[in-house]
């Protein structure tokens, strides 16, 4: 047994970050990062905070699923940096909505919701479980550099979550790490220590654009290429690619390199940029409540992120 997604949920901060407004803080223009990456707009916290996000789209995936607070055996939170080093921010979403379940964060940066649904299938195989919610976010506004124009234009915050019930709708899942802190790296900051003999770092994002494009566009074919097989399908028979939104022309050049129509892949980093782990999750939630999705539909879910990590998988819609 693995499970079935039963609903979804997302929660988007209200202000929306056009790409002329990045513009006046650095040296880039609508035109450059339209081409280069297809984001048109991303939504920024100004008053939100990760805890009321992450509970929003916690509360909204319940209500999806028809499933109380109090009937969940386990929340998984994916994120890098939840609202506090502890309580974990899983904890933080169960005080809030009510749950007295088993609470606990992952960390694999934008590939955590993939990584959360493999870590959530060995609970339902092992029938500690009958309902689990797992709830990504990343508050990537507080950690990003806005004077490094490479980076400070790619990435938007928002939360999103699903709730998984006892079923057999995982086909195939994958997940790799290949450990480099060259290619994406965001240093703690700050060290209280006063026998710390390093230098503190700014707790920003660092990273080498170009190396993190030529993995991601080939981890994205190979990990659906992979999950396919694995789940003993056939290109052909995928319905919907739901991608890891960090860039547009990597989908598209995953797409050039698989045998599923580009059409199939569902797109919206125009309207969020890269919200790293949240993003499969916004957009499946966003696939799931526009009726791109019906029910038997087999979708693929890809991501990549920091780590460097990948995960990829082969759901059955079964909602
Ligand atoms: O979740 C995983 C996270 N990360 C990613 O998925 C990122 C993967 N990488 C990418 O998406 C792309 O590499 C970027 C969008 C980051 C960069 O696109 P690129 O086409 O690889 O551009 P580039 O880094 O090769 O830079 C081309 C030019 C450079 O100028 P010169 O040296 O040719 O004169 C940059 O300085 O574009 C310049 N540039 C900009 N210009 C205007 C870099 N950023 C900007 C900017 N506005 N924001």
């Amino acid at each position: 047994m693995s499970f079935t997604i039963l609903g979804t949920g997302k929660a988007i901060p209200e202000y929306t970050m056009k790409n002329d407004e990045l513009s006046t803080m650095v040296e880039t223009n609508d035109e450059w990062i339209r081409t280069r990456t297809g984001i048109e707009e991303r939504h920024i916290c100004k008053s939100e905070t990760i805890t009321e996000l992450t509970v929003l789209a916690a509360q909204r995936a319940l209500e999806n699923a028809g499933i109380k607070a109090e009937d969940l055996d386990l929340i998984i939170c994916t994120t890098m940096r939840g609202e506090n080093i502890t309580p974990s921010q899983a904890c933080m979403i169960q005080k809030e909505i009510g749950a007295t379940c088993a609470a606990f964060d992952v960390n694999a940066a934008c590939s955590g919701f993939i990584y959360a649904l493999d870590i959530a299938a060995g609970f339902f195989e092992r029938k500690r479980v009958k309902y689990v919610l797992v709830v990504s976010m990343d508050n990537l506004s507080n950690i990003t550099d806005w004077t490094d124009r490479s980076t400070c234009v790619l990435f938007g915050d928002g939360g999103a979550a699903a709730v998984l019930g006892e079923g057999n709708d995982l086909l195939s899942i994958n997940l790799t790490a290949t450990g480099n802190d060259a290619a994406i790296r965001i240093p703690h900051g700050t060290n209280s220590s006063p026998f710390y003999e390093h230098e503190e770092e700014r707790a920003v994002l660092h990273m080498a654009g170009n190396e993190v494009y030529k993995f991601a566009t080939a981890a994205m074919a190979n990990g659906i290429k992979k999950a396919v097989e694995d789940a003993g399908l056939q290109q052909s028979d995928i319905d919907c690619v739901i991608p890891h939104q960090a860039n547009i022309r990597i989908i598209n050049t995953a797409a050039k390199n698989l045998d599923i129509p580009r059409e199939k892949f569902f797109c919206n980093v125009q309207h969020y940029g890269n919200t790293s782990s949240a993003s499969v999750v916004i957009a499946l939630d966003e696939a799931n409540r526009g009726g791109v999705l019906k029910k038997g539909d087999l979708v693929a879910m890809c991501a990549f992120g920091g780590g460097l990590t990948t995960g990829s998988c082969i759901i059955r819609w079964n909602k």
